[in-house]
């Protein structure tokens, strides 16, 4: 009884600190802002395709550790361990410049006005519409953090061994449904990854000393030539068969064995999640829906501790100033 006055208390500076989000932030205040922002994704993407999948990807790495705020574009400082060096992040997390490029521009067009957060959700938004995915409305109006947690990033990121139950476990902490955690997964219709992130389920999986067994042998035999024992780890594959188009093909290769990390075979091994692997791999546009609805979601996450707007997405102002 006596706690409840606290309690409420907490709630309340967290609704009032957390953003409201509404779609045409910026009309007024900097109207080509989401036009400068796709147009600057399309010159990455022309320049090199797999970057748009990689800026799409900071959404997630961003939305997990305490909430949209571009904490994960922050460098490291003498006293402060960044996020891009955590676990998930280092030597994998890549195309920041393209990030640091539309903000830029935009800078140019409206100073101080955009924030890095936005910015991620902007663009991540622009990847899939330029990739042949869908295309929707987002609701703007985040602020950019004051600080960054590696120790954070490191215990919420899954790792690419994950298995759907803790898949399950982790997303349902942010209030995202087995669909959402399937359809968002189908993320990796575009991009690539490492052979890093498979030896394990090519050699020695759960520690047996052989493969995976849901992978299908021919794909196997492929992946095998790509990552031998030995080899250099940093040599990518490809998410799925198709992974410059954003499309349902993913899906159909976790039908056939053909799914690329752990983490993405695991949602058709096991049974909360492969009705849903099914449903899109046979219907793109149920894809697409539950993919926009989960990508809305994630987007809304806040940490609800405030913040500014950067105009360096790396620095936070304060320290800006002292350069
Ligand atoms: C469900 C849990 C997830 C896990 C365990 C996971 C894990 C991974 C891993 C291990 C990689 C490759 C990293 C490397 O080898 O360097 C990767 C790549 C990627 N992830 Fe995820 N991911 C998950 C969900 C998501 C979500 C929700 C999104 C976005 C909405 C996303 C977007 C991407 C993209 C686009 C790539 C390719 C990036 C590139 O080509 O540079 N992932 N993910």
């Amino acid at each position: 009884m006596s706690l409840y006055p606290s309690v409420l208390f907490v709630l309340l500076v967290t609704m009032a600190a957390a953003e409201t989000l509404r779609p045409g932030f910026y009309a007024q205040t900097c109207p080509e802002a989401e036009a400068i922002v796709r147009y600057e994704m399309m010159k990455a993407m022309i320049r090199e395709p797999r970057s748009v999948a990689s800026v799409m990807r900071f959404q997630f790495h961003d939305c997990f550790v305490n909430g949209c705020d571009a904490s994960l574009l922050l460098d490291d400082t003498p006293n402060m361990l960044g996020e891009k060096l955590a676990l998930s992040n280092i030597n994998s997390l890549r195309s920041f410049e393209v990030v640091y490029e539309v903000k830029e521009a935009l800078e140019k067009a409206c100073p101080g006005i955009v924030s890095c957060a936005d910015i991620i959700i902007m663009a991540a938004r622009d990847a899939v519409a330029l990739a042949g995915g869908p295309d929707w409305v987002v609701r703007l109006g985040r602020k950019d953090s004051l600080t960054a947690s590696q120790e954070d990033s490191d215990n919420i990121m899954p790792s690419p061994r994950a298995n759907a139950t803790s898949l399950i476990d982790l997303f349902t902490k942010f209030n995202l449904s087995v669909k959402d955690l399937v359809a968002l997964s189908g993320s990796h219709s575009i991009g690539e990854a490492r052979c890093f992130s498979i030896m394990f389920r090519l050699y020695n999986q759960s520690g047996s000393g052989k493969p995976d067994p849901a992978i299908e042998p021919g794909f196997r035999e492929k992946l095998d030539k790509l990552c031998p024992l030995g080899g250099d780890e940093n040599v990518t594959g490809d998410l799925d068969a198709t992974p410059k188009l954003f499309d349902n093909q993913y899906f159909k290769d976790l039908v056939a064995g053909r799914g690329f990390l752990n983490s993405d075979q695991t949602l058709f091994t096991f049974p909360q999640t492969r009705e849903y692997v099914k449903l899109f791999s046979k219907d793109e546009n149920e894809f697409f829906k539950a993919f926009v609805e989960g990508m809305l979601k994630m987007g809304e996450l806040q940490s609800g501790k405030g913040g500014e707007i950067r105009t360096n997405c790396r620095v936070v102002n304060s320290q800006a100033l002292d350069v």
